[in-house]
């Protein structure tokens, strides 16, 4: 059972098309990741699902049922942290949180018992009672995630929970993630950090220029890119035919699937193999040809990898890209004047 499925949405902003036919399922009871870089869609995206902007064409289901037709039952269901925090500066953290209990109509009791349960959890007693203008990025953004869970939503959508943000909040909210998705909570959140979808999402999609390029778990988008690489800095190799013995050895080891030497930066032997479980094996086989190894080592393909193969450059390259083309515009504003 999907809790949110989109069909082929399209949004442009004047002339710029921001979603170009994105098509996305997201099971139910999940954590989700929508990964991607600077302008991909992503914020575009999640404000669609919550109600709070509108695509020029396709559909949206959130638990089944037509979002655009219903947008206050998906808004009684999803809780929304968005990616820009707006909280105001006068009031203390607690006196926000009643505030919004009292948005949500919640009840006196389950709401005073809802705020200490989540001011204990993210732990956020020390300074609750303080004005929210004295708060550090990571405190209003805790804050922020406690408004969105007042009122126990099925449905958790996050747009960049983490960015820019102290090791202690992200590891305060990253564990409370993990908590409510163990609960039976449906998860979305966004972000543009490879670690994070890969550290939390039980899937994910890549979005790019306002398409999905891939999807699955992230395992599995790595497995596509066939394989964990190891290399193993050897000795020269006295003639061909020790390296050809040396290669169908290093072949014939179940696990092992392509074997390349490499002789242009010292020796060595670059391999493709199952997962490091082959590395005992290959360790044991070389030992008892009696031929050495130097050093081996041993890498897991990254998400980055996933990117950079479905659209020829990394992560990081597409966003000094689109900073570069911001800076461009920048400066021929400035030039204008
Ligand atoms: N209100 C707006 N007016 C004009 N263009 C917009 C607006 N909001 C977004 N865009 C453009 O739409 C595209 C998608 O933006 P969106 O904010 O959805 O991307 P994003 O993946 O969330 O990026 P980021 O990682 O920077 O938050 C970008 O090219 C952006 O410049
Ligand atoms: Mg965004």
């Amino acid at each position: 059972m999907f809790i949110i499925e989109l069909k082929d949405l399209f949004k442009s902003y004047g002339g710029i098309d921001a979603l170009r036919g994105l098509n996305l399922q997201i099971p139910k009871g999940k954590l989700y990741g929508l990964l991607g870089p600077n302008g991909a869609g992503k914020s575009t995206t999640l404000r669609i699902i919550c109600t709070l902007l509108e695509p020029d064409s396709g559909e949206v289901l959130v638990a089944g049922r037509n979002a655009l037709l219903s947008p206050r039952m998906v808004r009684q269901q999803v809780g929304y942290v968005a990616q820009e925090v707006a909280i105001d500066k006068i009031l203390t953290g607690k006196e926000l949180l009643q505030l919004q209990g009292d948005l949500y109509h919640l009840k006196r009791s389950f709401k005073e018992q809802k705020i200490s349960e989540l001011v204990e959890r993210l732990d956020m007693g020390d300074w609750i009672d303080r004005r929210c203008g004295s708060y550090s990025g990571g405190m209003k953004r805790r804050l922020d995630l406690a408004t969105g869970l007042l009122h126990n939503p099925s449905l958790l959508i996050l747009d960049e929970p983490t960015v820019g943000l102290d090791i202690e909040s992200r590891s305060v909210i990253w564990g409370l993630l993990k908590e409510l998705r163990n609960q039976g909570t449906s998860i979305l959140l966004s972000s543009h950090y490879l670690e994070e979808v890969d550290a939390l999402a039980d899937e994910m999609a890549i979005i790019d220029c306002g398409r999905v390029i891939a999807s699955g778990s992230p395992e599995s988008l790595k497995k596509k890119l066939g394989g964990d690489r190891v290399v193993l800095r050897v000795r020269e190799f006295s003639d061909d035919e020790e390296s050809l013995l040396v290669r169908s050895i290093l072949k014939n080891i179940e696990g092992v699937y392509e074997v390349v030497i490499n002789k242009s930066q010292g020796f060595s032997l670059n391999l493709v193999v199952e997962s490091e479980d082959v590395l005992p094996r290959l360790r044991e086989h070389l030992n008892e040809e009696n031929f050495e190894v130097f050093a081996l080592s041993h890498s897991r393909p990254s998400l980055d990898d996933v990117y950079l193969q479905s659209t020829g450059k990394t992560l990081m390259d597409a966003e000094l890209e689109l900073a570069g083309k911001r800076d461009l515009k920048l400066e021929k504003k400035q030039s204008m004047r």
